[in-house]
């Protein structure tokens, strides 16, 4: 069995994608340069499901793009929940609104275009979950600025943790954004205020718990 007709089984027996995030998909894959950074289908089901177990008031993005995966936070949220979701790439202004105006959930939603790094420094902390999905190079560095933001007890989910297999390559040969990953991957398993675990699942996805007590 082809992995395409594995995706399809799946994609027909889970809950179907609402007709605005379709909608916003295909236009990604029409319009966008690398369509291929949207979450899809399965990978938004995913975080709506995740989003509900874990029923956070406040969610933290690092990287909107067209605005799918924030979008997912929301749904998953009670009505009062916030998304606050960073972007630096301020062409892609107009397409968030947008895809926040299409959305019955998009008012939970609050962009700040900007450098994540930047950013950070004017949110508030006490976040329930944090998402990390921009720079692959960087990941260490956000991971460092968004724990201090995270309440006790609750979440960092990082994706693309296994960047299609290339962080077991040997340092020498992976290109700067492998080594992101691959220190990151490194970093959060040195790290033992957490718990965590890969779910090699999309491109890979790390779900790290931040411990109730602190060492
Ligand atoms: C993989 S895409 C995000 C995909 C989106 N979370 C989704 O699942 O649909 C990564 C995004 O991070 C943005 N980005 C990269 N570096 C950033 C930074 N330093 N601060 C904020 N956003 C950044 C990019 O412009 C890009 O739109």
């Amino acid at each position: 069995m082809t992995p395409d007709i594995l995706d399809d089984y799946i994609s027909a027996h889970i809950d179907p994608e609402p007709e605005n995030l379709h909608r916003l998909y295909r236009s990604t894959c029409l319009t966008s340069t690398y369509p291929r950074m949207c979450t899809d289908h399965l990978q938004g089901r995913f975080i709506k499901m995740l989003t509900r177990m874990i029923r956070p008031s406040r969610v933290l993005e690092l990287g909107t793009f067209t605005g799918y995966s924030a979008l997912c936070f929301a749904e998953g949220m009670a009505a009062d929940g916030e998304v606050v979701t960073i972007e630096v790439n301020d062409e892609m202004e107009d397409i968030i609104r947008e895809s926040l105006a299409n959305s019955d959930v998009g008012n939970k939603v609050r962009l700040i275009i900007g450098d994540a790094f930047d950013a950070l420094k004017t949110v508030d902390g006490d976040f329930d979950v944090a998402f990390i999905d921009a720079n692959k190079r960087d990941y260490v560095d956000y991971y460092r600025n968004v724990k201090p933001l995270i309440r006790r007890g609750g979440f960092i989910i990082a994706d693309n943790t296994l960047w299609s297999g290339k962080v077991v390559e040997p340092d020498e040969n992976a290109d700067a954004q492998s080594r992101g990953i691959a220190a990151f991957n490194d970093f959060v398993a040195a790290d033992s205020d957490v718990e965590k675990v890969i779910l090699p699942f999309a491109d890979g996805m790390t779900i790290v718990w931040v411990k109730e007590e602190s060492l």
